[in-house]
């Protein structure tokens, strides 16, 4: 039954991050589940076997609390974070803008997160074999030495992530996206391949969809100098495409449908950039098992959703796997893997 188109009006007069901590109790009381998939889902990333290509992605959890709640909705895997090695509590609010006209969100939050040590006491408990749990880890922002907290990060939540995304691309932290640069870049993952133990977890690397000229090629050659197992393409936009929504000049970062067209273009350059050698995970704008299958035949092995969820309600992982096993067989492919970067 579905419960959600009842329940949006009542959460939409709500502030948006109200609602979202709505959300977010209502997950904490549910039972924590897993969920079960065909095996045609099954799609193999850095060595991970992931039941379904669909992904929760970062942002939703940040303080990692509802982790087996999100996978027991029907996703995946779950993206924990951002975590910053220290608490902060990001920035004023208001923060965090529904644009329903526009089906987008736009968010400042900048962060604000209880601090790794925090959430890995809760990580270290769950039984693992529930599902797939990345660790999304960033710096705080006053920090001295930014390369030092991902470092912190990677060493402090490797024995409770199934892989790490280094975000280098959250609009919100003053300057953090010029790590996205080639000389700030090399210097950051050299800085993390060093640390990161034998048998560790993989590590990916996540990107905005505002890249200039080039960008992608020079991000691809250095990721894969130095070891990096994947890419998420992409966070939030700073740029502003036409609008509606009254929210329209808030400052942040935009998600949602009017990201979709910048990521799905975003993530086609860095296909062509690293011509199928490193695996793509695709992000911005998904709201249906269509869009899903968009991104994957252009190179995307898994996709994550965040936005659509606001306008779709939780339902929608499970409804995207479901499209894409329909999507599988009308195309006559056995597996996601068969499909992946084949458009054209
Ligand atoms: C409210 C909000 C908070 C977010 N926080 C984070 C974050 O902490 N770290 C991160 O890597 N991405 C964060 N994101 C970006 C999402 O993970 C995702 O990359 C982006 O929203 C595009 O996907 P979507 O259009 O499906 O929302 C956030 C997004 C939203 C809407």
């Amino acid at each position: 039954m579905a419960l959600y188109p009842l329940i949006r009006p009542l959460l939409f007069r709500l502030d948006a991050e109200r609602a979202h901590q709505l959300a977010i109790l209502a997950l904490k009381l549910r039972p924590p589940g897993s969920s079960s998939f065909p095996g045609s889902l099954t799609t193999s990333v850095a060595g991970i076997g992931f039941p379904s290509p669909v992904g929760l992605a970062a942002g939703f959890d940040k303080d990692a609390e509802i982790a087996d709640a999100a996978l027991g909705l029907g996703f995946g895997f779950v993206e924990v974070g951002t975590l910053t090695p220290l608490a902060q509590e990001g920035n004023p609010k208001p923060r965090l803008f529904r644009l329903s006209e526009d089906r987008a969100v736009i968010n400042r939050m900048g962060f604000n997160n209880r601090g790794q040590a925090d959430a890995l006491q809760r990580l270290a408990r769950r039984d693992r074999s529930r599902g797939i749990v990345g660790v999304n880890i960033g710096a705080n922002k006053d920090s001295a030495d930014r390369i030092a907290d991902y470092v912190q990060g990677v060493r402090a939540m490797s024995p409770v992530a199934d892989y790490l995304t280094i975000n280098i691309s959250s609009p919100n932290t003053p300057g953090l996206r010029q790590l996205q640069d080639e000389g700030a870049l090399r210097a950051l993952l050299s800085a993390v391949q060093e640390i990161r133990a034998i048998g560790g977890p993989p590590v990916f690397l996540k990107v905005a969809p505002d890249l200039g000229e080039g960008e992608p090629d020079q991000i691809v050659r250095v990721a894969v100098q130095h070891d990096v197992d994947a890419i998420i393409v992409a966070n939030t936009t700073v740029s502003r495409p036409r609008l509606k929504s009254r929210h329209a000049e808030e400052a942040g970062g935009l998600s949602g449908e009017p990201l979709k067209q910048l990521a799905l273009d975003a993530l086609r350059r860095f296909r062509s950039a690293s011509g199928g050698s490193l695996p793509l995970i695709a992000a911005g704008g998904i709201a249906s098992a269509d869009d899903a299958w968009e991104r994957i035949r252009a190179g995307a092995s898994l996709i994550q959703i965040y936005s659509a969820m606001v306008y779709e309600g939780p339902g929608l992982a499970r409804r995207i796997a479901k499209g894409l096993v329909g999507k599988l067989a009308e195309e006559g492919f056995a597996s996601i893997a068969e499909a992946v970067g084949g458009e054209r």
